[in-house]
This record gives C-alpha cells, structure tokens and sequence, in this order.
C-alpha cells in the first residue's frame, strides 16, 4: 500500500526530533555504494527489501546522491508551478522510485543498546526497512529523521537496509521551492548508539549582557549530568541551573569566539562550542549583544553543478569563505534547512544565519491560493511537525538568529501553530516569516525586492517592527545594480537593517563545456534560466556581482570627498586594530609612491580623516589610492583624485584627400584603415544583448526596444562634406517602419598619425524608450588580442554597479575581459577608460584615446551574436574582435524580480557627444 504517500506529509515511526550532536557514542557512517534500481512508479517491485532479496542485477550508486545526477531520469526546474497537477494530497501515478539497498556489519559488543537509524535528507519521501522489517517514513527533505531500530538490528551480523524514496510524495507539495528537483537520499545516512543513561538532547543557551560583559550559560540536559568549560573555569559543574560567568568574550559574526565545552554522563559526553550572545528586539530594532543587527546577507540554497543537492563539506568550507571575503556578514538558509555541519562552519566562521522551514507552497498562488496547505487543517500535523524539526536540530547554535516559518506559503490558520511550536521549544529567538505581511506570527518585518523609495518610506515610518528585507537584489544574468542604494538605505534608517542579496549561487547544471538551465533537459513545464540568478556562477567562481558586493559591503569605508579621504569603521562589533591602510599615487596609471600607515583604532560606526601624502606628481591625472587590509585580507578601498590630466589634444592639421585623412582611408562614410591597419567603423550603434533584467519582470524594457527596432537599425548617409579642414559624415540612423531616427555627426580630423572622432548625436522623434547603450561599433583583426588601459577596473563594471571599479593601469586579453555568464548576455564593460590600447603578439595594434573618457567592451563575436546565443558554448570566436567605445549604456538594475535602475542611471535618447582619438601603433 502506498497511502502514506498522501497522508499529507506526515511522517511516521519516528523518534522525537532532538538537537544535531557531536556524541561519542559509537556510530556508523553508511554512506558509500550503494545498491539502486529506478522504477517509474510507486510500487513497482515490492518484494525488494526483503533481507535474502537478490540485487545482484542492480547498479551502484553513490549515497549520498541525488539520482538525475547520476544518469537516472532528468533534473526538472520549476521556479513557481508545480510540475505536477495541483490536486492534493494526490501524486501522479508516474512517481520516479528509487529502490536503495545497503548491506552493512554492525558490531556484536552494539548487542543490547538501543539503536537509531538517523536519515540527514531525503528528497521527497523515503520508506525504510531494516532487514525485512519495515521502520518508517520520512517526510520533509531537508529535515532530519531517526528511526528506533534496535528490534531489527542484528549485532555481530550482515544487516540490509532498504530504502524505497519517491520524488513525488505529499510532502512536494510543502516543497515547492524555486529549484531543481532532485530526487534522493542526497545527505547523510547514520546508525547511532544511544546509550542507556546517555544525553539524547542537549540545549545550551550561552547568553552575554554587552552592559556588564557577563555572560550566563544554562545547559538543558538529563538531570545527572556534568557541564565543563574550562577556559571558562567550569568543571563538572551542574545542568539545567543558570551560570553567571563574569567577562566572557562575546560571539559575535565579526569575533566568533567558541569556547569548547562538554556534556557529560557516565555513558556518553557530547561536545558543545558555545558562542555567547543574546539577540534581541530592542525598541524597534532587533539587536545583537546590544547593536542593532545588520545583514549584509545572501541567500543560499545547497547546490552543486555536478552532484546536485550534495555539496561536499570542503566545498562548503570553500565558498563560506568566499563570503567572507566578500564581507557577507549573514545568511537565509533558503528555503531548508541546510546540512547540519553548515551551521557549525557558520559558528567558526561567524556569519547570522536565518534557518528557515522545509516549506512553501508558492504553486498555489497561481490557483489564487485555493486549497493552500498553509490554509488547511488536514497538513497542521505535517507543518507543525516540520518546525519542530527545523528548531530542534539547530537550537544549539550561536550563529542562528532567527527561525524562519518558511517562504512563499502564503497566509492562512497553520501559522499560528508553526510559530508557537517553534516559540516553545526555543523562546529566545526572534521567529521571520515573509508571506505574512501583517507580522502577525513574526518578530520582524519581512519584505522581498521593495524598491528603495518603499524602503525609505517603511524606514521613515515612526513605529513598527525591525524591517529586514528578506530577498532582494536579484542577482541574475548581469547585475545587481543598485546595492549601493540599498545599502545608503540601511545606512539612513535604523529599522532598516539589512537584507539577503537573491541569490548566492547560479544552479546551472554542468554539461560537458556549459551549463545547463530549465528546458534543457526537456522539461514540459519549466521557468528557464530564472534558476541562474546567483552572485557565483555554478562552479562557485565569482561573478562581477559578488566582486560589487564586496565593494559595497566592504567595512572599512574610505569615502572621498572634497577634504580627502575618509575612514569610516563600518564594522558592527570591532574596531580598527590591526588594519593597515596601504597607498599608492599614481600619475597616468603608473604608481610614483605609495606606503602604508596603520589605521586609526576607530570604535564601531566612527569616522576619521586620512592625510594625504604630499607627493609631487607632475601634469598627469593623479589618483591617490587607499586599500585597507587586515591579516591580508582586503577590506575597504578607496581612491581620490590629486591632479586633473589636462586636456588632450585633438588631432588636427591634415585635409581630406583621396578617400584619405591623415593615416585613415574611409569608404562610403566609414573608416576601413589606418596606418595599415584593417578595420571597419566606427558606427553609431544602440543595440546590447539584453540583460536578464532587460528581459525578465513585469515591464521588460528589452521588449520595448525590440518594439522600437533598436537591433536592427539601418544607416543613411546623408552627407559627406570633406571641403573643410575637417572630414564630416552625417549619417541618418533609424529602425525600418518607423520615423524615430537619430541623426549622427561624425566629424574626423587627424594629424600625421592619429585620427580625433567627434560624434554627435541627435535623436529625433518620438523616444520613450530609454537606449541600451549609446556609442559606436567597430572591428579590428582578431590577432589584436591583448588590451590594456586607464581607466575603471580591473573587472567589469556598469554607471550603477561600479563600486569596485578603481582607476587604474589594467592588462587583460580580449578572451579576459568576457563574462561567462551562463546565459550570455552584455557583459565585459570597462568604464570610465582614458586610454586603451589593443595589440597583436608584436605590440602593433590600435590606441583609442577618450576626451575625456569611454566604456570599452571587446569581444570576438558580434553583438548579434551574443544576443541570439543562448549558452556559452553558441560563443563561437570570428576572425574579428568587435569592439564599443561608448558614451554610455542604460543601468543594470534588477528588473528581473525587483526595481529597475534609478532614474540616475537610465540612458535617455537625448543628444550626446563622443570624442575619441585613433591611432595605430607600431611594435
Ligand atoms: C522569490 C523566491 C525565491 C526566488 C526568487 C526569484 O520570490 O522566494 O525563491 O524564486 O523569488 O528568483
């Protein structure tokens, strides 16, 4: 009988959920190979646990795994619809069914102990029998499961555990994430003794009193057992009684101070690292040790490119560090709890952490949330039970801030009963929930993607609760822009503490030389790349948006104004001991001094001013350049400008003659050389391979400058007027069927070796619509591989994400420059460049030179064909390298679920000048 299938998601033969511990009472770790079958439906073959069944047939597969990943059936992404018909508690009758088997030995001295069979993650559903013997059933995938198994084990004997996981269960629909799905037992899977008169729970509350430095440490557990701390002077001192510790070190994400400590009986000790701290809501604020909190934050989901649901431990090691670099201080667990061992990186490490509920039914909103779980009586049992799951688990964590209800489940009479069953066992912490927006449930305020004038109207308001934007600064395709307005934002309101950027990581699949999205797998129903959304692409690389974030959440802030520079300690908990400022000017690109002085021991929040070294730096453009490290690690910089370049000289002198200026040849209008180099250009060009955020959301600005005909203009020269000292084009520019144009004025003047464009641009019209970006196109040949220039690096950066641009002198190579995104899109742009150079292995090449400056972008394919590729591996080389010199390009925002850019950042049809100077250079 299948009817637990459709017992909405209830679980059954468990043991009460209880804290994750490290015990040392014995245990076995059965992960390994295991013996698998993939059946289509949910009883096919059901005879196979039987202990002398014969599996011999059957293939191997990893535990833990999630099954697609292993060539068994397909992923499938949905972010929003069930891939299923919503008619619950009922699954379709084709259930993909995982049949797992594993024989294993366990110790004759185990004889007489009571066994628990533990189950970390199984994806959706599991049916577990122990040599013949049917235990139970887990519901919930990302919750945790024991089983008693004592009766049915067989000590001093070969064991078989069999395992029969469903995809689809009732629980899916408590499941409805924006993810893959991923069948399997894809965490681990562990046997555990628990010995008579051991500690089957724990609770540590470690609390800090920031006025008094004190600290006050109980330990729930069995009444008997001993407590020991020793670097704090506790040994074997009692359980379950308030300990008064007087000045301990407080944990905090910035000083995540653990102190080791155990719990002890006659039969088993279990280890604890207790971080002490208190959090609170405060008047309004929801504060920790007595500060308000603020999340620099991510969201993050368990994902990996080649195994799916199963992320390595080094892995998670690895990219927790990633973030730290990046000076994320906090983190949402979406929309699951994480693997338990997470949250003990996340202790060490020192990052918040909201730990949300297995939960949401975000599928029913498009049934205008008829029949919601969240709603209905029938799934209290399962929702509650999840709760308790999720609570207990992780309760003995310092690093958890709050507990999460779940995401996007909608509102309804089962949140009442979650709320309260996670307040019963763990008091102290502040619970979240987003889909409820009267907070009736919650502690905080919780939004998703407000714009900013949302957020400075919620912070301006004078009551309510700590408002902390949950998700937001869609990370997809190129973007974010605007995290330095958010963060202004958090800044300017107290309430305003913070938010989760959406999200850490791209969940492309990995395919052979690319990434895979939803459809590719072919999917009936799927939501494409929106599962391609995060600040690292799929292989945990960065992206230019997490190098942005880093920028912007950087906690040594040297801000320049007109005095100088000034350092500002941006850190919540710490001051500045131990940072160096180190400096260097630079004239032109190239450094003339530089040094380092020790930062000013700021407390949290205080300012400074930096003095400027006196350096004589000549005629050059000057910057003074200030990067703040700590124990090698960046964390701030800044730059000034000393000296401004004065301005270029436009090349002029030479008349046109025979098609000939100077060293350029022009044909029909365009420039096809100069100085014996080849090329084609530059033309007035609008078009950019739209963005996700050009592209998705509720208005797509992409669809209105396809409506507009902004890819396929068409040019007319109108003019030609060579008479003067001057060569001067003017061109009309306009999209077939409409009368919308651009009038473009390219005025060319050249002295013996240099030629100066002058472009000017005047539309004419009706233009609504902002432009994609605003400057010309031209080719080069494609051995003019290597660039270096002045200006804005060394990374990609766009008018609202360009915080970790810094001017500079910068080498790369065109190959360099590109962005992998993994939905191709525009990427690679330079800004602010002064001068660039693109040469072949001898050093020939071309040298542009801005009045004052252009966004440079260089690729060796076209825009065209960037926009119409639709995976990296469509990114085929030409024999070119296209290049644009812009005078501008519209902003990143993040449409694709959120704000577009600020008013400030669009790139309106009004009339503009770009003037650049060409020269071929000589090896
Ligand atoms: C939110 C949701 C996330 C994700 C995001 C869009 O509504 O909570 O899980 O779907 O939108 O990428």
């Amino acid at each position: 009988m299948s009817d637990y299938l459709t017992d909405f998601g209830r679980p059954k033969g468990t043991v009460p959920p209880r804290a994750a511990l490290h015990s040392d009472a014995p245990s076995i770790d059965l992960s390994g190979a295991w013996r698998f079958r993939l059946n289509p439906t949910a009883t096919a073959g059901d005879d196979f646990w039987a202990a002398g069944y014969d599996d011999a047939g059957w293939d191997t597969l990893p535990v833990p795994s999630s099954w697609p990943m292993h060539g068994y059936g397909q992923p499938a992404y949905t972010n929003i619809t069930y891939p299923f018909p919503i008619d619950p508690p009922h699954v379709p009758t084709e259930n993909p069914t995982g049949d797992h088997r594993r024989v294993f030995d366990v110790p004759a001295d185990w004889a007489g102990q009571r066994v628990l069979l533990r189950f970390e993650g199984v994806d959706s559903c599991g049916r577990v029998f122990v040599n013949g013997a049917e235990v139970g059933v887990t519901q919930g995938s990302r919750l945790t499961h024991e089983f008693d198994v004592t009766a049915h084990l067989r000590p001093g004997a070969a064991n078989v555990l069999a395992v029969r996981v469903h995809q689809w269960s009732a629980g899916s629909y408590l499941e409805d994430q924006d993810m893959w799905w991923l069948p399997g037992i894809f965490r681990a899977v562990t046997l555990r003794v628990r010995p008579a008169g051991g500690l089957d729970d724990v609770f540590a509350h470690a609390a800090f009193d920031h006025a008094t430095g004190q600290g006050t440490l109980r330990v729930d557990a069995p009444a008997g057992a001993l407590l020991s701390v020793p670097e704090l002077g506790l040994r074997d001192v009692a359980v379950n009684t308030d300990h008064v510790l007087e000045a301990v070190a407080p944990w905090t994400p910035e000083t995540p101070t653990l102190y080791a400590a155990s719990v002890s009986t006659e039969t088993e000790t279990v280890s604890l690292r207790l971080g002490f701290r208190t959090v609170a809501v405060v008047d309004g604020l929801l504060t920790g040790n007595g500060r308000r909190i603020f999340f620099r934050g991510v969201n993050r989901h368990e994902f990996h490119p080649d195994l799916g649901r199963v992320v390595p431990p080094d892995v998670v090691r690895a990219e927790l560090q990633l973030m730290k670099a990046h000076h994320v201080n906090a983190i949402r667990t979406s929309h699951y709890p994480p693997d338990a061992a997470l949250l003990d990186l996340c202790d060490e490490l020192g990052f918040w952490v909201i730990v949300e509920n297995d939960y949401e039914t975000h599928g029913f909103e498009q049934n205008g949330w008829r029949d919601n779980p969240t709603d209905d009586p029938r799934w209290t049992d399962a929702l509650v039970d999840r709760m308790r799951r999720t609570v207990e688990r992780d309760k003995n964590h310092p690093c958890v801030v709050m507990w999460s209800l779940g995401n996007e489940a909608g509102v309804g009479q089962n949140l009442g009963p979650m709320a309260e069953a996670a307040r019963a066992i763990d008091p102290d912490r502040p619970l979240h929930y987003e889909g409820d927006w009267s907070s009736t449930h919650t502690d905080v305020y919780s939004r998703m993607y407000p714009p900013p004038d949302e957020v400075a109207e919620i912070g301006a308001a004078e009551t309510g609760l700590p408002f902390v934007l949950c998700e937001y600064a869609h990370a997809m395709g190129n973007g974010p822009g605007l995290l330095t307005t958010y963060r202004e934002l958090f800044e300017t309101y107290p309430r305003c503490q913070g938010g989760f950027i959406w999200e850490w990581i791209d969940h492309g699949i990995r395919r052979g030389d690319h990434f895979a999205y939803g459809g590719d797998f072919g999917e009936p129903v799927h939501d494409g790349n929106f599962v391609i959304d995060g600040l690292v692409f799929p292989d945990r690389t960065p992206s230019p948006g997490l190098t942005e974030l880093g920028a912007v959440f950087a906690p040594v802030r040297l801000d320049a104004d007109a005095g100088g520079l000034t350092v500002r300690n941006g850190y919540d908990h710490r001051d500045l001991t131990g940072v160096t400022l180190e400096w260097t000017v630079s004239v032109d690109g190239d450094t003339v001094a530089s040094g380092q002085v020790e930062a000013p021991a700021l407390g949290p929040g205080e300012s400074h001013p930096v003095a400027l070294p006196h350096v004589t730096h000549g005629f050059g453009e000057a910057w003074l350049t200030v990067t703040a490290r700590l124990a090698g690690a960046t964390v701030g910089a800044g730059q000034v400008r000393l000296h401004e370049a004065a301005p270029r000289p436009r090349r002029s002198g030479r008349r046109f003659a025979r098609n000939a200026l100077g060293p350029a040849q022009f044909r029909d209008g365009d420039l096809v050389a100069l100085g014996g180099l080849a090329l084609r250009g530059p033309r007035l060009d609008l078009w950019r391979a739209p963005i996700d955020n050009d592209i998705f959301g509720p208005d797509p600005v992409a669809d209105r400058w396809r409506a507009a005909g902004l890819h396929r203009l068409t040019h007319r020269v109108v003019d030609v007027d060579a008479s003067a000292d001057a060569y001067v084009v003017t061109s009309r520019v306009a999209p077939a069927g409409t009368d919308r144009a651009l009038l473009a004025t390219y005025t060319w003047t050249a002295d013996d070796d240099a030629v100066t464009l002058a472009l000017h641009v005047e539309p004419t019209g009706d233009w609504a619509v902002p432009l994609p970006r605003a400057g010309v196109a031209l080719a080069v040949p494609g051995r003019l591989g290597a660039v270096e220039w002045f200006g804005g690096g060394p990374g990609e950066a766009y008018v609202d994400s360009s915080a970790a641009a810094l001017v500079g002198r910068y080498r790369s190579t065109v190959d360099g420059l590109q962005t992998p995104y993994v939905r191709p899109q525009e990427n690679g742009n330079r800004t602010r460049v002064r001068q660039a150079r693109l040469t072949d292995p001898t050093g020939a090449g071309l040298e542009i030179l801005g009045h004052p400056t252009f966004e440079l972008t260089a690729r060796r394919w076209s825009t065209a064909a960037l926009t119409a590729a639709t995976h990296t591996n469509d990114l085929v080389p030409g024999p070119d390298v296209h290049v644009h010199l812009d005078y501008g390009h519209h902003g990143l925002g993040t449409a694709a679920c959120g704000p577009p850019p600020a008013p400030e950042a669009w790139l309106r049809a009004e009339p503009f000048d770009l003037v650049v100077t060409l020269r071929a250079v000589k090896p």
